[in-house]
């Protein structure tokens, strides 16, 4: 089975055999099954935070549960819950069209509401994190569902215990988001407030926010639909405030922000382009042009080429800024 079509990095590689859930009936069914149930397993929402390095000889679920409602209100927040397959753009906008905000600052974000929690998405200024109310996981081992809520899901800056050993076996198969009845716009991201002013909008509506953010996005960052991608390749480095200090001795224009606990993060996107990275090519894996943190497939890369230039680029920044970038999608 291609994988050419299930992954937004478009890397072509293969997987042994492939199936598409769109009830939760069938994970249990794949379990019960000795000859599926034995065959090394690999999730797949969207497919817009992997990177495939070969060929998957083993199953690959297609998560694609469906279903958005209204829940009702909470304790000042309205709860809205959507299957795990659900793509997270249009589930954004479906709470828009109810009148509730909330998700706004994560318009556009590829990917599936399910894939949402695991890398604890985020964009201009929010992340899933703060709206999260609980998620319900099909755990594998058991055959069991159990609902989780934020705390379980130990959330941190684009990670969760999905993405270690003790959450691999939790497979979610639905999200319920608690949205403020008492909405007000999130602009603490400048670059969104600017957008925002130059619409000379006043009291922007949360529709109006993700439209500033849609504009953005599409300004800086490649559709995956044309150009292959996987979004943001690196974290952005959290230093110590005295390893802050010491870089911005040596370059004073080095972007920073104070993280609260004394640390700071950098952007790495600022690094890689210090480094000369940005447009640059490594055969047909490339560093986007426009925002030098996205990596990008110029057409027909295979995974080796994409680790190639991303090793590069780790080096590059560690010889010079002596920081070591960690990647962000998930390498198969
Ligand atoms: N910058 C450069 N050169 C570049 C890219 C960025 O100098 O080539 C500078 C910019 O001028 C800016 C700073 O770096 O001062 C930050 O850039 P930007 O606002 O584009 O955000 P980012 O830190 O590069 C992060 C997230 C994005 C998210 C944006 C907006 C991570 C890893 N990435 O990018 O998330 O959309 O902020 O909130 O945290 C993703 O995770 O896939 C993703 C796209």
């Amino acid at each position: 089975f291609s994988l050419r079509a299930a992954n937004t990095f478009g890397i072509d590689a293969r997987a042994r055999a492939y199936l598409k859930l769109t009830r939760v009936e069938q994970l249990a069914q794949v379990m019960a099954d000795p000859v599926l149930a034995a065959l090394p397993r690999l999730l797949l929402g969207g497919g817009s935070n992997i990177v495939l390095t070969g060929d998957f000889d083993g199953l690959v679920l297609h998560m694609a549960i469906a279903g958005r409602e209204v829940l009702g209100e909470e304790g000042g927040s309205m709860l809205v819950r959507a299957g795990a397959g659900e793509n997270w753009h249009g589930f954004v906008q479906w709470t828009l069209a109810q009148g509730l905000g909330g998700l706004e600052n994560m318009a556009l974000i590829p990917g599936t509401v399910g894939a949402s929690p695991i890398q604890n998405i985020g964009a201009y200024g929010a992340e899933v994190k703060d709206l999260l109310h609980a998620l319900t996981v099909f755990e594998l081992s058991s055959g069991r569902l159990r609902v989780m809520d934020a705390a379980a899901c130990r959330f941190g800056y684009r990670d969760s215990v999905f993405k270690h050993a003790d959450g691999a076996g939790l497979v979610i198969v639905d999200v319920t988001f608690a949205l403020p009845r008492a909405w007000a716009p999130n602009l603490t991201y400048a670059e969104l407030a600017q957008e925002v002013a130059a619409a000379r909008l006043a009291s922007p509506t949360a529709q109006q926010v993700s439209d500033a953010v849609v504009a953005i996005r599409r300004r800086k960052l490649p559709d995956p639909a044309q150009i292959g991608n996987a979004g943001s390749f690196f974290k952005n480095p959290v230093v110590s405030a005295a390893q802050c200090a010491a870089m911005l001795a040596a370059h004073p224009a080095l972007v920073h922000h104070a993280q609260g606990d004394g640390s700071e993060k950098l952007a790495a996107g600022w690094l890689i382009d210090q480094c000369g990275w940005k447009g640059r090519s490594l055969g047909a894996a490339g560093v986007y042009d426009k925002q030098a943190l996205v990596l990008v497939n110029r057409g027909g890369a295979t995974g080796g080429e994409v680790l190639a230039l991303a090793r590069a680029i780790q080096a590059d920044v560690l010889a010079r800024f002596g920081v070591a970038l960690e990647t962000e999608p998930v390498f198969v």
